[in-house]
């Protein structure tokens, strides 16, 4: 069932436990998420970076699908299609292509103009149902492109401009994480939650932070945390293992069906770990 995701993060919020957003880069990936919430009766997110919408060949492209393989699936738990650090365009583009959740990045604009684009951003998706995501700070590490430098973010001014959740930069980095990697800023994720009413706080970067600091940060007011490469290393795994065991040789294991099948079992396997990890199993 697609839906906004405000209603799912207030529920985890206060419920003490936080959604997956699990990046989508095509059919199989979106088809292993699915079945997996569904599996688990828990709510999830579909995230959708810019890069991955246009190697879908669009936004169009993804909500069509999505949308599709929501309903032949017979999918009931709430699924939100969320566009991941979205420019002003890309969000503006998901708006009109069906999204029903978008995350505007604009932690590399000066305050003044982060502030003017979110407002108007939170205009045009309330006006549509959607609901929206801003960033304070930035995310450190790259992902599709986007380069943060992983500073920690300043709670004092996004937070108040009707935004629905808010991704904070308290030390996170997306892709793995270095062996030098100082942990996550807790004292940062304290003070953003006291200084922002409350508001559902998300977590970028979630490959690679060891399950007693995804507690804590749920503890501390996260509940959106958003999982992306784990996913992409399990595949790539499972796929390697395949190929290397010569099964794509045997038979008809060269058949796409069956080549991508392991890679889309790993990816079942670690979102079912995440949803537990998570706590939002049975929690559609
Ligand atoms: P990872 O790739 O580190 O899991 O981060 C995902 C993310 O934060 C997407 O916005």
């Amino acid at each position: 069932m697609l839906v906004n995701a405000t209603n799912m993060l207030l529920k985890a919020r206060d419920g003490h436990y936080a959604v997956g957003q699990f990046n989508i880069n095509n059919l199989e990936w979106t088809k292993s998420v699915l079945l997996t919430a569904q599996e688990m009766n828990s709510p999830v997110i579909l995230g959708v970076s810019e890069g991955a919408g246009k190697y879908m060949t669009g936004f169009k492209t993804v909500a069509a699908m999505v949308k599709a393989m929501d309903e032949s699936l017979g999918i009931t738990v709430p699924v939100a299609l969320h566009l991941d650090h979205g420019t002003y365009e890309g969000a503006k583009a998901c708006v009109a292509a069906g999204f029903t959740s978008i995350m505007f990045d604009g932690s590399h604009y000066a305050i003044d103009e982060n502030v003017a684009k979110t407002t108007e951003l939170v205009a045009l998706a309330h006006d549509h149902g959607l609901s929206i995501e801003a960033e304070v700070g930035s995310i450190g590490g790259e992902e599709d492109g986007v380069i943060g430098m992983g500073e920690v973010a300043d709670p004092a001014k996004i937070a108040s401009l009707g935004i629905d959740f808010l991704a904070a930069g308290i030390g996170n980095i997306h892709g793995k994480y270095p062996a030098n990697w100082k942990g996550l800023d807790f004292v940062a994720l304290d003070k953003i939650h006291n200084a922002t009413d409350n508001i559902p706080l998300v977590l970028h970067g979630g490959t690679g932070i060891p399950d007693e600091m995804i507690k804590k940060a749920i503890s501390l007011g996260v509940s959106k945390i958003n999982v992306n490469t784990e996913c992409q290393l399990s595949f790539a795994d499972a796929t390697r293992k395949y190929i290397e065991a010569g099964k794509d040789l045997e038979g008809k294991g060269f058949d796409p069906r069956k080549l991508l099948a392991p890679g889309a079992e790993a990816i079942k396997a670690t979102v079912r770990e995440k949803i537990e990890l998570f706590g939002s199993a049975n929690k559609a």
